[in-house]
């Protein structure tokens, strides 16, 4: 035994708002084809905000929620591909702006949509040896900065956000006992870091997804010794409707039991399950002893699943 439980999330979104009636006056697309092919609405997109700021703020958020103060943070990791800055890192640029201890390990991660669970893992694996016990775990990302416009086949698809968690560590908690993978394609996603744009082979992606999702969620059971029965919540990254609802009918999960922002915020990379996890949180649908199962999968491709309970 020793591990992780969730002690208080937050997010922080972009004021503005972009439709799909909007997007389609600039590309050759319509509401009806993004509905029905990805379940996205709307996604928020950065006008004025920064990377840092909606970093900031969904991470005071959390600490509020978590009661917790910033000195009392042993680890910081952002899990990030858009940050403001490659150095600092966005993790440096939060212990300034929030008052982390200069002893508190601040670092960025990337694995892409996939990033919050990696950072989750790492969060818990160093916790265990730190003498602060609390972590912080932000996903942000700012995809805005990295789409082509003009390619109705991405652009169409995602949004900027903010999500954090704040963790605590304790020896007779169960471990979150993340299940994480890679396997090496610069095809299927790519974005580089000079003179270009992500780009997806969408439907390559998608059959992948179908298969990462279910390999997450029975791994995770099996290390668990659980049933899906056995779960309170799960929180799916939030990549296209289509796969939340054939996991959902696979694992036989009833409504009340996952949740769907796709709609209003498309895929936010790194910043989707926390987004989520904020959301059930605020609404109150969270409670103590709850058991959350985390799955997600993205660019490297990536993918990985937890199992998380609230404290
Ligand atoms: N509007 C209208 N038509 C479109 C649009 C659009 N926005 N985009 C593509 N099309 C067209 C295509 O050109 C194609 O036309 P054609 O048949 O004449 O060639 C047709 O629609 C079908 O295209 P597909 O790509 O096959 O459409 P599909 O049903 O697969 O949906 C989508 C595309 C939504 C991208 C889907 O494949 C998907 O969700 N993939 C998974 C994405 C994902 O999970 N990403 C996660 C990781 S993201 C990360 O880590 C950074």
């Amino acid at each position: 035994m020793s591990g992780i439980k969730i002690k208080g999330t937050g997010r922080s979104l972009p004021e503005r708002i972009l439709t799909n009636g909007e997007l389609a006056q600039t590309v050759d697309t319509s509401d009806e084809w993004i509905v029905s092919r990805t379940g996205i609405r709307e996604r928020r997109i950065c006008t004025k905000e920064s990377h840092t700021g909606l970093c900031a703020a969904a991470a005071q958020n959390a600490l509020e929620h978590a009661g917790i103060l910033p000195e009392q943070i042993g680890v910081c990791i952002v899990a990030t591909m858009t940050p403001d800055t490659l150095v600092p890192s966005a993790a440096c640029t939060m212990q300034k702006a929030l008052g982390l201890s200069c002893d508190t390990v601040c670092f960025d991660l990337n694995a892409a949509c996939t990033g919050f669970l990696y950072a989750l893992h790492t969060a818990e694996c160093l916790l265990a040896a730190a003498p602060k016990k609390f972590g912080l775990v932000i996903g942000a990302d700012l995809f805005s900065r990295v789409l082509d416009w003009s390619d109705r086949s991405t652009c169409i698809l995602f949004g900027d956000g903010a999500g954090a968690a704040v963790i605590e560590w304790r020896a007779e908690w169960p471990s979150a006992g993340a299940v994480l993978g890679c396997a090496g394609n610069s095809e299927l996603l790519r974005c580089p870091l000079q003179n270009g744009y992500l780009t997806m082979e969408g439907q390559r992606v998608f059959k992948f997804a179908l298969e990462a999702v279910p390999w997450c969620i029975d791994r995770v059971l099996e290390r668990q010794g659980l049933t899906a029965e056995d779960v309170d919540f799960f929180v799916f990254h939030q990549a296209n409707a289509r796969i939340i609802d054939l996991a959902a009918k696979k694992y036989r999960i009833p409504p009340e039991k996952y949740c769907k922002n796709i709609e209003r915020f498309g895929n936010t990379s790194a910043a989707s399950i926390p987004i989520v996890l904020s959301e059930l949180e605020e609404t109150g649908r969270l409670s103590s002893g709850n058991r959350v199962l985390l799955v997600g999968f993205g660019g490297g491709l990536t993918w990985g699943g937890a199992l998380v309970e609230i404290a």
